[in-house]
């Protein structure tokens, strides 16, 4: 299969890609680092990112940032972050990608534990995790093509854990190349508008 793995530099991505290069095709992309360069919160910036790529039979981002605050400290510039960039900017990921796969591809996306378990400072990668869940719940049965699409919405890394930690007290990790199996389950199996839990033992 030809893979392309958004984010393909940071911790997820990294993960995701040693798993998959065994077996496929990657192609790296990311804001800075990889094979080629793009921004997901920008619309045109993914259109020339695929035109160079070509086609390919699956997209996985592993992109996205939010911004943490206490609540009532957001500001409106604060709430763009995780919408333009995480939000929107798997969104648009999904709806341009799709027009460069082949029939039968599959998008992934990524949410996150915060969606059902939530963290202090963690409002807005809650209702951004969960609105990425709810949109690829409902785009994957209108997707053509028989392109189907996931989201796998991981615990906190263990390789994260010197980074985010804190904000995980008492949390259950995860390794990255546990991780990155649900994202193979996602491109190699049949699932479509599936959240892929990585957080078994999180109740
Ligand atoms: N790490 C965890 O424990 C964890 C747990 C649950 C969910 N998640 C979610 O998983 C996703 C990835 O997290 P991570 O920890 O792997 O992040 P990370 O280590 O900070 O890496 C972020 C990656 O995304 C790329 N990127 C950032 N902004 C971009 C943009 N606007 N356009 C294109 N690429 C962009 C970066 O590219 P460059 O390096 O080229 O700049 C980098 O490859 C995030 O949505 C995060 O919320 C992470």
């Amino acid at each position: 299969m030809k893979i392309a793995v958004i984010g393909a530099s940071g911790s997820v991505g990294k993960a995701v890609v040693e798993l998959l290069e065994i077996e496929h095709e990657v192609i790296k992309l990311g804001s800075n680092h990889g094979d080629i360069k793009l921004d997901i919160s920008n619309r045109k910036s993914i259109r020339t990112a695929f035109d160079k790529i070509g086609r390919v039979d699956a997209i996985i981002n592993a992109a996205g940032t939010v911004a943490f605050k206490p609540f009532g400290e957001y500001t409106d510039e604060d709430w763009e972050v995780g919408l333009q960039s995480k939000l929107m900017g798997q969104i648009r990921l999904a709806e341009e990608g799709s027009n460069y796969l082949n029939d039968g591809g599959s998008i992934t996306l990524t949410s996150g534990i915060t969606a059902d378990y939530p963290i202090r400072f963690g409002i807005s990668a809650a209702v951004v995790g969960g609105a990425i869940e709810y949109f690829a719940k409902s785009a994957a049965l209108e997707a053509p093509r028989g392109i189907r699409i996931n989201v796998v919405s991981p615990t906190v890394l263990d390789e994260s854990l010197a980074a985010y930690g804190d904000f995980f007290p008492g949390f259950l990790s995860i390794p990255g190349k546990e991780v990155a199996k649900f994202y193979k389950r996602s491109i190699l199996g049949i699932e479509n508008g599936h959240v892929f839990k990585c957080f078994a033992g999180n109740s």
